[in-house]
């Protein structure tokens, strides 16, 4: 495995294989890697002939009181699982915007809900730093985990959107065996708060059976859903379409739950897919 900190080298290199007829698997991080993020380095490996993982925390995308400055790193250990996960190039920039960087890149609406209400320029600084490594890294195929549902549907928007030559992949939710999501910011957690965090997946899980029970109406299942959740706060619990993650007063075609819940100042984030409806 090589690692590049070079942007222009990065880009130099990725140009160089696909002159070759290569193509370029591609997985962005920010980092302090666990098997959510392996996960995804396993299913662009066999789609690939060279798969390159970026490193980047990416200030853009925090806002003024987010955790930029504590975001954890683990810059050898990274390495290590990038490694084993048949990663041929880390590329692990200190920087990545040049000097007198202004552009933004911004996708309307899908942005402006969910985390986008609690989180206003987050989603600017994600497809930012995306189109930017995908200048780049000149992937083929780009792989984006469930996890962060939103984020996979905006970026597949903007590729769509600004007709930019890359395959994009959403991979399954990596959980742990306790039910929670698995996530960078967990290492945040108290004890308690682990343990109340589990409520998160658990209420999500709730809503699921409660649909297959035959309950579709939204609001007596999102209402039902907040008394199982235990969280300092609630930034949101939310059914909306798969698709287009448009809000629904009931539960007739293919949709999803999503919740925000707050333990401290962790914020963690989950969603599930919801059974279809007997009569959808
Ligand atoms: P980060 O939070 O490091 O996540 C990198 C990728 O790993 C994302 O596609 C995310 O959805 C995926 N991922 C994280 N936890 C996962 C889990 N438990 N199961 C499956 N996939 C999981 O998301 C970002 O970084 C950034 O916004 C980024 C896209 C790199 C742009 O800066």
């Amino acid at each position: 495995m090589k690692t590049i900190c070079d942007p222009l080298e990065m880009q130099r290199a990725a140009l160089a294989w696909r002159a070759q007829g290569k193509s370029i698997g591609f997985v962005p991080t920010m980092g302090f890697l666990h098997a959510g993020h392996t996960s995804l380095m396993d299913i662009a490996r066999p789609k690939c002939d060279i798969l390159v993982v970026s490193i980047f925390v990416n200030p853009l995308q925090f806002g003024p009181s987010e955790d930029l400055d504590q975001y954890p790193h683990d810059p050898d250990g990274d390495a290590v699982k990038c490694q084993e996960h048949g990663t041929d190039v880390l590329f692990m920039p200190p920087e990545l915007y040049p000097d007198g960087h202004a552009t933004r890149v911004r996708v309307n609406g899908l942005t402006e809900w969910l985390c986008g209400s609690d989180r206003p320029t987050h989603f600017e600084g994600v497809t930012t730093v995306v189109a930017r490594l995908f200048g780049l890294v000149q992937p083929t195929v780009a792989v984006f985990g469930q996890k962060d549902y939103q984020q996979l549907a905006v970026v597949r928007r903007m590729t769509l959107d600004l007709a930019l030559p890359v395959e994009i992949i959403g991979a399954p939710l990596i959980r742990d065996d306790d039910g929670v999501a698995l996530s960078s910011r967990n290492k945040y957690l108290s004890d308690t708060q682990r343990s109340r965090a589990r409520t998160l997946s658990a209420a999500l899980r709730g809503v699921l059976a409660d649909v297959a029970a035959g309950e579709t109406h939204v609001a007596t299942l999102l209402e039902t859903a907040r008394t199982r959740l235990d969280a300092d706060t609630v930034d949101y619990i939310e059914i909306r379409d798969a698709d287009d993650l448009s809000p629904m007063p009931s539960v007739d075609r293919a949709a999803r739950v999503f919740g925000a819940a707050r333990y401290g100042t962790t914020r963690l984030i989950d969603n599930m897919a919801l059974p279809l409806p007997a009569n959808a």
